[in-house]
């Protein structure tokens, strides 16, 4: 086999043969896709990364090809070497090579195949549990081939553009230290230092701020991040961020880098223009239009709060949530008798996961009364405002859901999204991005009862709201922005707070005494003594990027090993349980633990 391919190096791809080669002599390899017998000579599409070719074995070409031919089963791996013919009027227009074929003079088989589970084709309806067992066959399929080379093409023209701007690719560690609270971390236990753990990097954050203090002034590093978080389609356990930090630097200098960064990538991948600058929103503005902070602009229609109107309209349900300190969410659907009787029914066990009551809804009349199980007793001067607030216009269909501003807010921005696409509003082929800007600092924990950072502790509330730190948490706001993509949160960052004082300030907002924050932050704390920079950043997710860009569905069509719902790899089958030995040499599980101070010099040679 060596011999063979010193002999015949590869003369192009699969992909890459026209009629202007015809009489070319030529090596193709790759894997068989197809076999088909025709009476004395026998076709073979052969398949690789770029393309497939039809190769023809004709006992009057070369008598020895044509006898080992009977041998090659699908996925065989081989090569041929043989002259291009033209096809003439038997052209195949579907196929870039449909213009010719090559005639075999020799056939390598460099290994063979059993059947595979299933078609190496596009569109295959197999289920992706069994597709994840055989990754590495999905993987040779045409369309995961495509995206994951968008992918990787994504990659580049982000590395060219950031070094291109002056920025350095420095590495941090993925093992750092385990600091409880955010994200749930995945740990390492440390052989060397029983019974203490590592954890696994949820996000370079710390040490692309230590960075800054070092004076890189431009960092970034495209690379993975752990969170031992429950999975969604956007959501992988392991995932790539491409994760950037930048010193002596306003919002908007950041935010213009980054568009000319995601600008270039979708030029030099998809050969799309993205117009800058993006639309800036803030986040008051997107929870009333679309009741989430992530809105997909390619749906132009939006909601609308009609608490003030419904607070004594004469409908009980809505008073009575007004009084209760909830809020009335109207979204107006224009021309509404697209949505039939039964389409509107249907949205009631659709609220339903969202602890959604029940969705009202109202036909608007040419007079601009209302046809509603609830018309009779709404107040003509509710139903005007209501109009008013709305927009109403004759024909227009208005959804109404009453409940605490969280859940009313979550469930009217999925019915939008729901209707939108049922309607057919969504043009799929568009880019649509934008900046959400100003954020609440920090958010409340039910659970915890207390404050908690929207974002993470070192982000910079805005100036003119640090006084309230302490007497109005709720109203402060933060320097930190998101860009979001077709209603996909791609990225998050902020600028963050390089002064002690400041910094004490939020810690103390959000409960965390000053031994606490030199326990979990002390070095970062520290490293702020000796003159930071003022400086900020983002963090930008590469699988989502990826996703949106090839049109996929869920993370794991643009990752090669992706992980299932449940965080396993069905493939390798981990995580496995590991060896009793093992765990006793970690001091972990029936085996004590060196309790604290005891001698564990042993260990530390
Ligand atoms: P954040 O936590 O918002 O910010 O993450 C930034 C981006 O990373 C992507 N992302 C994920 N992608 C796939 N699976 C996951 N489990 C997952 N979690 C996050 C998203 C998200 O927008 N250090 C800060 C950034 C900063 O402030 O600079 C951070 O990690 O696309």
């Amino acid at each position: 086999m060596t011999s063979f391919l010193n002999d015949h190096p590869m003369t192009h791809s699969c992909g890459a043969l026209r009629e202007s080669d015809v009489d070319a002599t030529v090596t193709l390899s790759g894997w068989v896709a197809n076999r088909r017998d025709h009476g004395g000579c026998v076709f073979i599409d052969l398949r690789d990364r770029d393309g497939i070719t039809q190769v023809v074995f004709d006992p009057s070409i070369c008598k020895s090809a044509f006898d080992q031919v009977g041998e090659l089963r699908s996925e065989f791996c081989i090569a041929i070497v043989g002259t291009v013919a033209s096809r003439g009027a038997q052209k195949n227009p579907k196929m870039a090579t449909g213009a010719i074929e090559v005639h075999t003079s020799h056939l390598e088989i460099f290994s063979t195949s059993e059947t595979p589970p299933f078609l190496i084709e596009d569109g295959i309806e197999t289920n992706e549990a069994l597709r994840l067992k055989y990754r590495y066959l999905d993987l040779r399929r045409p369309e995961m081939q495509k995206k994951l080379r968008i992918r990787s093409k994504a990659s580049q023209a982000i590395r060219t553009f950031l070094s291109d701007n002056s920025f350095d690719e420095v590495e941090t560690p993925f093992m750092v230290k385990y600091t409880p609270g955010g994200a749930r971390n995945f740990v390492v236990p440390s052989r060397l230092n029983p019974g203490s753990f590592y954890a696994l990097a949820e996000s370079p954050q710390i040490y692309k701020q230590l960075l800054m203090v070092a004076g890189f002034e431009r960092y970034f590093q495209i690379t993975r991040c752990f969170r031992d978080e429950d999975l969604r389609q956007d959501r992988q356990p392991e995932f790539t961020q491409i994760d950037i930090e930048m010193s002596f630097i306003s919002e908007v200098q950041l935010q213009t880098m980054i568009e000319g960064m995601l600008a270039k990538t979708w030029k030099d991948t998809l050969d799309v223009e993205i117009p800058t600058p993006f639309l800036r929103m803030t986040h008051h503005e997107a929870m009333l239009k679309y009741g989430c902070d992530k809105p997909d602009l390619r749906l132009d229609l939006t909601l609308c709060e009609v608490t003030e109107p419904a607070k004594d309209c004469g409908f009980k349900i809505f008073e009575g949530t007004v009084k209760k300190g909830g809020i009335v969410k109207c979204f107006r659907v224009p021309d509404g008798k697209r949505l039939s009787r039964s389409a509107l029914d249907a949205l009631t066990p659709f609220a339903k996961p969202y602890g959604i009551a029940g969705v009202a809804f109202a036909r608007v009349q040419d007079d601009l009364s209302w046809k509603a199980p609830f018309a009779k007793v709404f107040t003509d001067e509710a139903r005007a405002e209501v109009n008013r607030i709305a927009g109403a216009q004759a024909g227009d269909l208005l959804l109404f859901v009453a409940d605490k501003a969280k859940k009313a807010n979550t469930c009217m921005a999925a019915i939008r999204t729901h209707i939108g696409d049922k309607l057919g509003l969504i043009n799929h082929d568009e880019f649509r991005f934008m900046w959400l800007t100003d954020p609440p600092l920090f958010e409340y924990s039910e659970g915890d009862e207390k404050w908690v950072s929207s974002h993470h502790p070192f982000t910079c509330p805005r100036p003119e709201d640090e006084d309230k730190l302490l007497s109005d948490p709720a109203n402060v706001l933060a320097r930190a922005y998101d860009v979001v993509l077709n209603g996909v949160e791609l990225g998050g960052g902020s600028i963050r707070i390089h002064r002690a004082d400041l910094q004490g300030k939020v810690f103390e907002a959000l409960g965390i005494s000053a031994e606490d924050a030199e326990q979990k932050f002390g070095f970062l704390l520290e490293a702020f003594r000796y003159g930071p920079p003022p400086h900020g950043g983002i963090a930008l997710g590469l699988d989502r990027l990826a996703m949106l860009m090839t049109g996929a569905q869920s993370l794991r069509d643009v990752l090669a090993f992706p992980k299932t719902q449940k965080g396993t790899d069905l493939m390798s089958e981990a995580p496995t349980p590991v060896d009793k030995d093992q765990l006793a040499e970690l001091y972990i599980q029936n085996t004590a633990l060196p309790t604290k101070g005891s001698d564990s010099s042993e260990n530390e040679s």
